[in-house]
Parts: C-alpha cells; structure tokens; sequence
C-alpha cells in the first residue's frame, strides 16, 4: 500500500513537472524548432537581431504589424529598405521555397508570441490565402 502511494506520487509530480516543463518554453514547440534550424541563425535565439545587418524579431513593430505578409517574406524572402523599430535596415533574407504552409504557419504562430511578442493565432487556412496571392 504504502509503496503503491509512493509511485504515484512520483507519478504525479512527473507529470506536473514535464507540463511544466512545456508551458515554460513555448506553446509552440514545432515553430521553435523549425525557427531554430531555419532563422535563429540571422536573427538570433531570442530574436533580438544583429545590429544594423538583421533586424529584430522580438518586440518589432514590422512584424506585430503585419500578421499575414509574414507567410510571404519567408516563402519569397525579403529585400529592399525597410523600417523596424524606426531604425533602417537594406539587406535581403534569403527565400525559403521548401517549407510547408504547415510549417510556415507554425513559424509564425511562434514567433509571434516568443519572446514577449502577443500576437493573435493564425491559421493554415489565413496562410494559404496569403500565399496564394505573394507578390
Ligand atoms: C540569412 C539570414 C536570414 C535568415 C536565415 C532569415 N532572415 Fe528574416 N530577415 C533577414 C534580413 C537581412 C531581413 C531584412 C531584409 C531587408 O532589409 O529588406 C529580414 C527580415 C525579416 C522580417 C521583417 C523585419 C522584422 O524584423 O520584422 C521578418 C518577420 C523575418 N525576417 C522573419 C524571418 C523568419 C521567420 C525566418 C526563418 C524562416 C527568417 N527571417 C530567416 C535575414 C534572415
């Protein structure tokens, strides 16, 4: 009896630490992956960016304002001058043909609510729209 109760109890707090655990890093396990083998390279673990060459990711005003054009900036990449945080930036980010929608969508939805950012949920439905009508 009391063995069985001891079990369970160790149970019981593997479990509350494993969920823990999960609810500390992100909701977004999968965009955290495919965002640390496909951008974390250029704009950093925390998204903070690299000076004057990468914008950042974390706290930008580019990307909480545009929610669905995200989809396409990764599809096609990106280039030209633009403004982030009031500061210019004129690089290019390379294209990225071969991720799925899916993943694209699970990109987004991680990058947008890591690091401080809280930006509402998209869907695949919302990205495939967008990414049928890149420019
Ligand atoms: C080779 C480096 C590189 C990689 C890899 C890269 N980016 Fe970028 N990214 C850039 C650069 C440089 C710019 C600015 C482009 C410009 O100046 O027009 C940019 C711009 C952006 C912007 C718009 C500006 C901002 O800060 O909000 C977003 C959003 C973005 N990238 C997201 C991503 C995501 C998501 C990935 C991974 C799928 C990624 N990038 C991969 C270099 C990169």
């Amino acid at each position: 009896m009391k063995k069985k109760y001891k079990s369970c109890f160790f149970y019981y707090f593997f479990c509350l630490s494993t969920l823990y655990a999960c609810s500390e890093k992100t909701n977004y396990p999968e965009g955290k992956q495919l965002y640390d083998s496909h951008c974390a390279s250029c704009h950093g673990k925390q998204g903070e960016g690299l000076e004057s060459l990468i914008p950042p990711l974390a706290a930008a005003d580019m990307l909480q304002n545009n929610s669905a054009s995200v989809a396409c900036w990764i599809r096609k990449g990106l280039e030209g001058k633009i403004l982030v945080n009031g500061k210019e930036f004129e690089n290019a980010m390379p294209p990225n043909e071969r991720l799925s929608n899916t993943e694209i969508t699970n990109i987004i939805n991680y990058v947008q609510n890591a690091w401080g950012n809280k930006h509402k949920f998209i869907t695949l439905e919302e990205v495939n729209q967008v990414l049928k009508n890149c420019k």
